[in-house]
C-alpha cells in the first residue's frame, strides 16, 4: 500500500536530480508535505512557490534534526553530494560532504525512527577491476575516485544501519542523469546534458569523452519514477539495500548521431580529458534484473525518445 501521508525531506533540493524530484514528489505527496532544502545554490522558483523551502547545510546535524522535530518528518531523500569530476580536484571535501553527510543523515534518521531513508549510490562505485558489461548487482567493488570510494563505503553503511539498527535505508547504483531543468555540476557523465544545450544554441559541441566511450545513463522521468516506486517499494520483497539501476547505454558518438537527425548541422569534435579516465574505469552496461524483479523496475525511454523529449523541451526555452 502507499502510503500517501508522508513527510519528506529533501537534502540537496538545487541540485539536477533534486530540482526536478521535489515537484514529482510534491505532485505525489502535495506540497506542503515535502521540505526543500538546501544550502549553496539557489533553489529553482518552482520549488520555492509550491512548498517549504529550508536552508540546510547536511553537515550540521542539529539542523537536520531540528528540520525533522519541527516538521514531523517521516521520510528522507539525501541527494547532496559531490560528483566524480569535482570530487578529483577536491577529495577532502568530497570525502566530507558525501560521507559525513550521509552518516548525519543516518544518526538522525535512526533516533527520529525515521521509517524511509532514499540516498543514491552511483555507477563510481565499480572500478576497473568490475566487469564492464552486463555489470552484475553483486560484484568486485574498487573504484578509483574519491566519489567511488564513498558511494562504496556508504554502501556498506546502508547496510550496517539497516542490520544493527532497522533503519530502512535504500539506494540504487545511478547511472549518468540526462535532464533538462538544471545542469548537472562537476559529474563525468554530464557530457551527455551539455551536448543538448551546445546542439541547440551553437549547432556544435566539443566533448571531453572519446567517440566510443560507452556509459549507462538514465532520463530525469525515468529517475523520478525510480526514486518514488524504490520509496514505495513493498519490504519484504526486498533483498537487499542497494540495487544496480539503468536506463539507456550509449557512446558519445551514438548520441551524437541521435541529435543530427533533428539537427542536421550539428557538429561534435572529441577532446578527451582527465574525465576520460574515469569514464573508462566504470561500467558500459549494467545488469539491474534485481531491480526489476523486487521492486518492479522498469524504465520507459530508449535514446529515440529521450532525445526527442530532450529537444522539444530545451529548444522550446533556450
Ligand atoms: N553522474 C555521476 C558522475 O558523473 C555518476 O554518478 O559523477
Amino acid at each position: 500500500m502507499m502510503n500517501m501521508s508522508r513527510k519528506i525531506l529533501v537534502i540537496g533540493s538545487a541540485g539536477q536530480i533534486g530540482s526536478e524530484l521535489v515537484p514529482a514528489l510534491r505532485k505525489k505527496y502535495g506540497g506542503e508535505n515535502v521540505i526543500a532544502t538546501g544550502r549553496r545554490t539557489p533553489l529553482p522558483d518552482a520549488i520555492k512557490k509550491s512548498g517549504p523551502v529550508i536552508y540546510l547545510d547536511a553537515l550540521d546535524k542539529n539542523s537536520i534534526a531540528k528540520i525533522i522535530f519541527e516538521y514531523e518528518i517521516d521520510t528522507i531523500f539525501h541527494m547532496a553530494s559531490i560528483l566524480s569530476a569535482t570530487g578529483e580536484k577536491i577529495p577532502q571535501t568530497a570525502w566530507d560532504i558525501n560521507l559525513n553527510g550521509l552518516i548525519n543523515v543516518l544518526e538522525v534518521a535512526r533516533s527520529y525512527k525515521i521509517d524511509r531513508v532514499i540516498w543514491p549510490s552511483s555507477i563510481a562505485a565499480f572500478g576497473p577491476t568490475t566487469p564492464r558489461e552486463n555489470t552484475p548487482n553483486i560484484t568486485v567493488l574498487q573504484p578509483t575516485t574519491m566519489y567511488g570510494i564513498t558511494k562504496v563505503a556508504g554502501e556498506l553503511l546502508a547496510e550496517y544501519y539497516y542490520n544493527k539498527y532497522n533503519l530502512d535505508i535504500r539506494s540504487v547504483r545511478l547511472p549518468g542523469i540526462i535532464s533538462s531543468e538544471t545542469l548537472p555540476g562537476g559529474g563525468t557523465t554530464d557530457y551527455a546534458v551539455e551536448i543538448f544545450y551546445e546542439a541547440i544554441k551553437n549547432k556544435q559541441y566539443t566533448c571531453f569523452l572519446k567517440e566510443d566511450t560507452v556509459l549507462p545513463m538514465l532520463y530525469m522521468p525515468d529517475c523520478n519514477k525510480c526514486m518514488i516506486d524504490l520509496l514505495e517499494a513493498d519490504n519484504s520483497k526486498l533483498k537487499r539495500r542497494v540495487y544496480n539501476l539503468t536506463g539507456i547505454s550509449f557512446s558519445a558518438g551514438e548520441i551524437a548521431a541521435e541529435i543530427k537527425k533533428h539537427i542536421p548541422e550539428f557538429k561534435i569534435e572529441y577532446k578527451p580529458d582527465f574525465r576520460q579516465a574515469i569514464a573508462d574505469s566504470w561500467p558500459k552496461t549494467i545488469d539491474d534484473s534485481f531491480a526489476r524483479e523486487e521492486w518492479g523496475w522498469n524504465p520507459e525511454y530508449d535514446l529515440e525518445s529521450m532525445t526527442q523529449d530532450m529537444i522539444d523541451i530545451l529548444s522550446k526555452r533556450l
